[in-house]
């Protein structure tokens, strides 16, 4: 028997959840389908579990260098225990989206589209909607090299029930270099190998150089414009691979317990999306408007699945708000879903943070983009050191960068790295996305001694 809803969600994730909700808490009858267990990549294998890693690495670094004059002893780590804390904070978040979902039919099945834009689900029933959006999200890409299969991915490494004594990690991108910095901390040898001549593709130069040699400090080795080739058993006892890549043209090797694979992500599609009417672009990400519809009528995506935005779970919550306002507008007051009450997203302001340690982040321009924009850009940058609470607090290594149109004084982007970046980002990105001025700036009394001093002008 057909089954009919207002809408009917496909993906449980940061998208896919807020989305259901919020249409459901409009009044209208809603439906989301999930295969797994609701939360998606960011609460179940990737953001919300990599910093329960990071946290336990905050502290192992901390714990041996807690403060100028203070030492600690007897420093241990039940990685066990650290897993386990994983877990209970994993399930406390699906608690809390259960209850968020309480008012919408929740069906744990995989979806796929007919080629009528029906949902058919793989428990057999057959749902019709008056809207659907797709909200599938995306899964770690696989390099198409020899031994792939033997690498772990960004989901492995977030189950690993020990820490390796060594882990070799291909990509220095914002998942390679969290990983690289939570293992190494936690006592791994950790090499970083990265195709392009700088690690963070997307970030300001300035900031990924520094945080290059601030991490390489730690140990942490990091082998730029280098390709990897092939993985390989290393052929002993150890149960270790050899890492092939190319470094500067010439075939090197280096052998590792794991070999972690993070050189990206890809959609992923329910099958049936291109054979009901849905336009998919080369890469495989389903082609969506500034409202994120796709070419189907009443069919949206959100999310890592669409073609528009950075694969970051607050990009998809804001997509999720976005749909939701046309879908409860059209419902409700049967005006057309393009009306201009509907809230736009500004991507060039999206923040961006890396949870490394130290850690980094970056909102609005970049100064290579603001000046291939064709700005006329002043440019500051500002060492942590210069800091008072930097300096009492010894964290006192970091740069934070502000790009500023020279002809209208507005701060088109700020860029960090050093200490207390997830802490510090959204005072950057309120700046940027207000489009605030040097002027405006310079009038704000920051409260001293913080690291918020650090934006005064
Ligand atoms: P990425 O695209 O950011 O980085 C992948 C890196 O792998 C690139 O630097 C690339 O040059 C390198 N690479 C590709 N082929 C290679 C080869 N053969 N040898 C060596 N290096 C190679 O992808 P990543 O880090 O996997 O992240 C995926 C997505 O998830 C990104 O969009 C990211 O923004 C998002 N994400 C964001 C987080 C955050 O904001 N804290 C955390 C986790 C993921």
């Amino acid at each position: 028997m057909t089954c009919h809803h207002d809408l009917i969600v496909i993906g449980a994730g940061p998208g896919g959840y807020e989305l259901a909700a919020a249409v459901a808490a409009c009044g209208l009858d809603v439906a989301i389908v999930e295969r797994d267990a609701p939360g998606g990549t960011c609460l179940n294998r990737g953001c919300i579990p990599t910093k329960c890693l990071c946290a336990a690495a905050d502290a192992a670094l901390s714990a041996t260098n807690p403060a100028p004059g203070v030492f600690a002893r007897d420093m241990f780590m039940d990685f066990g225990a650290v897993r386990a804390h994983m877990q209970q904070t994993v399930d406390s978040l699906r608690d809390d989206i259960a209850t968020a979902l309480k008012s919408c039919t929740y069906y744990h099945a995989q979806a796929s589209l007919t080629a009528d834009g029906a949902v058919q689900l793989s428990s057999g029933q057959l749902l019709t909607a008056t809207h659907v959006v797709i909200a599938t999200g995306s899964t770690p890409a696989i390099l198409p090299i020899d031994g792939a299969d033997l690498a772990i991915d960004s989901d492995r490494a977030l189950a690993l029930d020990a820490v390796p004594a060594s882990m070799a990690v291909i990509g220095g991108g914002v998942i390679g270099l969290e990983m690289a910095s939570a293992f190494s901390a936690l006592g791994c040898k950790v090499t970083v190998v990265e195709f392009l001549p700088e690690i963070l593709p997307g970030f300001d130069a300035d900031i990924a150089r520094r945080l290059r040699s601030m991490l390489s400090r730690r140990g942490i080795k990091i082998i730029t414009s280098a390709a990897a080739t092939a993985i390989a058993p290393a052929g002993d006892a150890s149960g270790a691979y050899t890492l092939c890549y190319t470094a500067k043209g010439k075939p090197q090797t280096l052998t590792a317990d794991k070999i972690l694979m993070a050189v990206g992500r890809r959609p992923v599609l329910p099958e049936g999306v291109e054979s009901c009417g849905i336009a998919v672009d080369n890469r495989g990400f389903i082609t969506v408007d500034e409202l994120m519809r796709t070419s189907r009528p009443g069919v949206y995506a959100i999310g890592d699945v669409a073609d528009r935005g950075p694969m970051l779970a607050h990009v998809a919550s804001a997509q999720a708000r976005l749909v939701a306002a046309q879908i409860c507008s059209h419902s409700l007051q049967g005006i057309a879903s393009d009306s201009a009450s509907i809230p736009d997203i500004d991507f060039g302001t999206i923040p961006s943070v890396v949870f490394t340690n130290p850690g980094a982040y970056a909102t609005g321009l970049t100064q290579a983009a603001a000046e291939s924009a064709g700005y006329k850009v002043t440019v500051r940058k500002t060492p942590v050191i210069s800091n008072g609470y930097a300096r009492a607090t010894a964290h006192t290594d970091g740069l934070v960068k502000v790009i500023t149109d020279a002809d209208s004084g507005r701060v088109l982007g700020i860029h960090y790295v050093g200490p207390q970046a997830p802490a510090l980002v959204a005072q950057a990105q309120l700046i940027v996305s207000h489009r605030l001025t040097a002027a405006a700036l310079s009038r704000t009394i920051f409260p001293h001694p913080t690291l918020t001093e650090l934006l005064a002008l």
